[in-house]
């Protein structure tokens, strides 16, 4: 079955297989780039990565009005539980399987408040395993060597890496990322939504084209709205 992603602009995703919609990371309200807003999504799972606000901003909006369960690090479900709404916590390095496929918890170096000042436990990434496809999504993060292990773990057919700099790696270093995790195509994220992370999504699919890393079939830099098939 043909695995679908969709960009809506930020770090904001959606995973479509089947009935199945995952989403990531929901930012649609007050995302500058978003295409839709947040009442006109379906999900039926959502993760999110960390508690910044640009991650987590609509997952309670939606989640109460679709009754899609929230998967997080345990303290952003319990922050969230306390909404009645339903979640699923995890912790670094954990795995379950889901309705939609399975979903592992991965590290990100990045820090995790909610826009309030809760502390929303460490930052973390996802590694999905969807209908045989496999997605990474390194949330907020900078570049570390263990996305070598990463990519030794899983044969990883899309990333999502953050390209933007300044709150997470740059496009220089999203190029090693996508070196060490071998992955068969990435997708840019996180950057051009706010002024300090302007970056260029074409510049950076064409940087990698041109390093000619072993196994990467392509990248995509995907404007709000679209989408592309995993490979
Ligand atoms: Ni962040
Ligand atoms: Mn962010």
């Amino acid at each position: 079955m043909a695995v679908e992603v969709v960009y809506h602009g930020h770090s904001c995703v959606e995973i479509k297989s089947g009935r199945h919609c995952v989403q990531i990371d929901p930012f649609y309200d007050h995302n500058p780039l978003s295409d839709v807003k947040s009442d006109q999504v379906h999900p039926s799972f959502i993760l999110l990565s960390h508690a910044h606000f640009d991650h987590v901003d609509d997952a309670g909006r939606i989640a109460q009005r679709t009754g899609a369960p929230i998967a997080a690090n345990y303290e952003i479900t319990e922050y969230l539980g306390r909404q009645k709404l339903k979640t699923v916590g995890m912790n670094t390095g954990g795995g379950m399987n889901f309705p939609f496929g399975r979903a592992t918890m991965t590290m990100a170096f990045h820090t995790s408040t909610f826009a309030d000042g809760t502390p929303g436990g460490v930052a973390g990434g996802w590694l999905l395993e969807i209908d045989g496809k496999v997605i990474y999504f390194a949330g907020d993060t900078g570049l570390f060597s263990d996305m070598a292990l990463i990519g030794k773990l899983w044969p990883i057919d899309l990333a999502f890496l953050p390209i933007g700099d300044c709150f997470t790696m740059g496009p220089a270093h999203a190029l090693q990322a996508a070196e060490m995790l071998r992955a068969k195509s990435v997708v840019p994220i996180h950057y051009n939504t706010f002024e300090p992370i302007r970056q260029d999504g074409a510049a950076f699919v064409a940087a990698l084209k041109k390093r000619e890393i072993p196994g990467l079939v392509q990248g995509f830099a995907l404007k709000p709205g679209e989408h592309c098939q995993v490979p």
